[in-house]
């Protein structure tokens, strides 16, 4: 058996070698993708294919390395994701191809990490990105309306997507010309609002669907969503489930371009959580169900950098609840869960392309069997209980089989369940922020080791105020309310709208002798407006076209009304996204004067843009400007509304994500040596509507797994490791509300904990149903046992395991308590097995613990800590230890 294995493992390198090497630039040998009504044909064969979604700028080029490889560990044979067209062409005709938005280098790096790439260049998106991905420019075209038979939006969309594939072509990124890329896109869920369109939105699609299968990129493309994409466009389906999902044709295969295994939020909202076991049981169901190609929407979800994000209101960090979290790290069990059900389905992709469809058999009435067999003894099989509350035990070929509720077993021989949805043997991880150290200090950089809650030294902090409405010689006055975006053309947040209001002595004595003070009236509104008069903040709102009433006080004569309106990320998502604008609709008035209202909608109103601080680009490395003003920020000063302020750092040591704590702050904007790290903002999701427990069972909706509650929706900020120095680094805040900076932490995020819980029968590893002694029939299934795994993240080790119980141990993570039955060896076999190593595997049977209550099941739950070392070698411990 030894023997085997090392075989195996010198196999397994000489396919990684294979792949891995690139001759004359190509990534692989050049192939061929087209497809049948099974699945896509690559290279001349039918393929099951698992990917995973990563937006490229929402990382750094620095950590698409370990996305990728995370994502081929976890089991993707595809990287899909978006091309940005704002990122990429920010004013018309002047590309960005640089930094983050460095698709070649995205794709390349997919290339030879050996993995496909499904490029869904849109160019409208979504995606929880500012204006879906269009540029805001792109409003300013005359005549053009968005996504419809209009000529100069045709126009413009065909250029970029002809710019995307010519440089994918002169690349050689062309899966037929040896790179990675197998599957374009064109459009983006249009489907959903095509009837606003009526009959030009019909055209549209037959114009874009032809537009893009004519630039010649030689693979196939996609619309998702499109129930009346023509017939040389595969139409794919997006949701929390596709297993019902059909093509328009049966030509085309059933491709689920976004399995959304979590989702968004808005500032002040929860966090929400799609639990693994019901996400494992959508795929298990999609290719039992005849799917051949799944996409991870996402399995990196990152961060929404700089004003990246879309909207309303959508908060900076895009985590999305994916198996790769915000910081890069491992989300468990979610990835290791998935990585089996990846692996399980991979073995039964021999006879899933083999078989043109699945022969039904129903099993119960709620539990199906979906079989398919290939030449031979070829025959994999899916057993699905798709009741949501209970288990059933269902016969299948002469066997018997329980299936829980809501679950998919994975039948790869058609006899042996290799995995079963509902059932998690992977770790659990629990991760830390640590506050371990952030110096503020002009000079000296030194590190320092801090308590959690304990301040900055005062004297660390620099403040400068930003004015309050006009600050450069650009402003103008116009009579009349423009409209926000046109404007600002989106080059900032921010937009004053300045105007004077006449108050007599009339109007003062009517509001004394009644009592009653005047109301500012704003029709409709979006995203926030703070109010001012004669320099004073009298009040904020905020919403998604709204009505503003505030009440308001004035001196006699003339008084100055100025309004902030600021926009929190623009509209991403329905028709006519062009018409949709920001700032004010509808008429301003100013009600309860004494001679009736006072409409302000015609008065003149002067316009400022965007904020001093921003234009002078005041929190840029290079600008060492002291002479702006800058002042030391006393304790005293604190809060204040609309400041910047700004702080020197040093960087934390290692190599974990850097965070850092905003918790203490209100709302703004934060950069880190001149990175934009995105908007802040402190708002508090409701108090209600989490759940303290999550049952899986059941359709999923983003209502149904939240957390959070109470809290607010975001604290820590992600700060790349590669735009950290490793010390003096330039921290500068936008601050509009008045928080605290003193307060603001740097912290490491870092799996602190890991634990698992896996019973004896529980399966064996899925790899070891494909072992070599397996095959030769050398191991036989009773040998192979469930084994326990635990791994700590890269350079991190075991330092102890703080609970392990073989038997009846009860709880969860956090909670764990031994039973009525309990194996005394356990800890010291888990530490010994454990401790010092990087990672560790135990066999969870009596053969390793010896049987402290016979006739029982027995589980093995383990609690261990990990910490930053110097990694030595995993271990093994069990029947076939390396
Ligand atoms: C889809 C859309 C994606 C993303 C997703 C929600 O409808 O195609 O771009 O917005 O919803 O995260």
């Amino acid at each position: 058996m030894h023997n085997n294995l090392g075989l195996l493992i010198k196999l397994q390198w000489m396919m990684l070698i294979a792949l891995t090497v690139t001759v004359n630039g190509e990534y692989f040998k050049p192939f061929n993708v087209s497809y049948d009504h099974r699945a896509l044909i690559i290279d001349g064969q039918r393929r099951m294919l698992v990917s995973a979604g990563i937006h490229y700028p929402r990382a750094t080029p620095e950590m698409w390395p370990d996305l990728i490889a995370k994502s081929k560990e976890g089991g993707a044979d595809v990287v899909q994701t978006y091309v940005f067209w704002s990122g990429h062409e920010p004013v018309r005709g002047q590309y960005n191809f640089e930094g983050r938005y460095d698709l070649v280098k995205f794709v390349k790096l997919v290339g030879e990490s050996g993995l496909y790439l499904h490029l869904r260049i849109g160019p409208y998106v979504c995606a929880e990105w500012n204006f879906g991905g269009f540029p805001v420019w792109l409003r300013d075209i005359p005549g053009i309306v968005f996504r419809t038979e209009n000529a100069p939006f045709k126009q413009e969309m065909q250029r970029f997507v002809k710019k995307i594939v010519d440089l994918m072509r002169e690349e050689a990124l062309f899966s037929w010309q040896g790179g990675p890329v197998i599957m374009l896109q064109i459009e983006n869920e249009y489907g959903n609002i095509e009837d606003s369109y009526g009959q030009k939105g019909k055209d549209y699609v037959k114009w874009a669907a032809n537009m893009a299968v004519g630039l010649g990129a030689g693979v196939p493309w996609v619309m998702c969503q499109q129930t009346d994409a023509p017939e040389n466009i595969i139409d794919a389906c997006n949701g929390y489930y596709c297993d019902g999902f059909r093509p328009n044709s049966n030509k085309k295969p059933v491709l689920w371009t976004e399995n959304w295994d979590g989702w968004y939020t808005t500032w002040g909202g929860r966090l929400p959580h799609r639990p693994v076991e019901d996400l494992a049981f959508a795929v298990a169901r999609f290719y039992q169900r005849g799917g051949s190609f799944q996409n991870y929407y996402m399995f990196f979800g990152g961060t929404n950098f700089g004003r990246t994000s879309g909207g309303p209101n959508y908060v900076t960090s895009y985590d999305y609840d994916a198996p790769i979290d915000e910081y890069g790290l491992l989300s468990q069990p979610k990835w290791g869960h998935l990585k089996d059900v990846h692996a399980a389905i991979k073995l039964c992709e021999p006879a899933l392309v083999a078989a043109d469809s699945a022969q039904y058999i129903k099993l119960g009435s709620m539990q199906e069997a979906h079989v398919y067999r290939g030449n031979g003894s070829i025959c994999s099989a899916f057993l699905a209980n798709i009741d949501e509350h209970k288990a059933s035990t269902v016969q299948f070929l002469g066997q018997s089989y329980t299936l829980p509720p809501w679950s998919v077993s994975i039948l790869p021989d058609c006899k042996n369940t290799v995995f079963n949805t509902a059932k998690v043997g992977a770790q659990t991880s629990v991760k830390v922020a640590d506050i371990e150290a952030l110096s503020a200090k002009h000079s000296s950089p030194k590190l320092l080791m801090i308590q959690k809650e304990e301040p900055f030294m005062s004297e660390s902090w620099m403040t400068l105020k930003e004015p309050i409405g006009v600050w450069g010689d650009d402003n103008f006055t116009v009579q009349a309310i423009l409209e926000h975006l046109n404007v600002t053309k989106d080059r900032s947040d921010y937009l004053w709208y300045i105007t004077r209001v006449y108050v007599s002595d009339e109007d003062i004595a009517h509001w004394n002798e009644n009592a009653v003070s005047p109301s500012l009236k704003i029709d409709s509104m979006r995203d926030v407006v703070r109010i001012f008069i004669n320099g004073e903040l009298i009040g904020s709102a905020q919403g998604d076209w709204v009505q503003v009433v505030r009440q308001v006080q004035f001196k006699q004569g003339y008084n100055d009304l100025l309004l902030l309106s600021e926009t929190v990320g623009l509209q991403n998502y329905g028709a006519f996204l062009e018409k949709d604008g920001a700032g004010f609709k509808g008429q301003i008035t100013l009600t309860g004067f004494k001679n009736g209202d006072v409409n302000l909608t015609h008065s003149p109103w002067t316009y400022q843009i965007g904020l001093k601080g921003e234009f002078m680009k005041i929190y840029a490395t290079d600008n060492s400007d002291e002479n702006l003003g800058w002042t030391k920020l006393t304790k005293e000063e604190v809060p204040s509304i609309l400041s910047w302020y700004k702080t020197y750092f040093d960087s934390l040591g290692g190599k974990d994500p850097v965070v850092l704590d905003l918790g203490s702050m209100g709302k703004g904007q934060a950069w880190v040596n001149g990175h934009h790290i995105g908007r802040y903002w402190t708002l508090v999701a409701p108090k209600d509507g989490c759940q303290e427990t999550c049952d899986y069972r059941g359709s999923y909706n983003s209502e149904k797994c939240n957390t959070n509650c109470g809290k607010p929706t975001q604290t820590l900020y992600h700060v790349p490791r590669s735009w950290l120095k490793p010390s003096h680094n330039l921290l500068v805040l936008f601050e509009e509300t008045g928080g605290n900076p003193f307060k603001i932490s740097a912290k490491t995020v870092s799996v602190g904990t890991v634990c698992s819980h896996v019973s004896e029968d529980y399966y064996p590893p899925v790899h070891m149903w494909s072992h070599p002694s397996y095959i030769s029939g050398e191991l036989s299934t009773d040998q192979m046992k469930p084994v326990m795994e635990l791994h700590c993240d890269d350079g991190y080790t075991i330092a102890s395991i703080d609970f392990a119980s073989y038997g009846t141990p009860q709880g969860s993570c956090q909670t764990f308590s031994t039973g009525n039955c309990h194996a005394p060896t356990s800890s010291s076999i888990l530490s010994k097995a454990c401790e010092g190593k990087n990672s560790c595997k135990i066999e969870v049977s009596n053969s390793v613990f010896g049987d402290p209550c016979p006739r029982t099941v027995k589980t093995l739950a383990v609690k261990a800590r990990c910490i930053r070392q110097p990694s030595s070698t995993s271990r093994y411990i069990g029947l076939s230890e390396l």
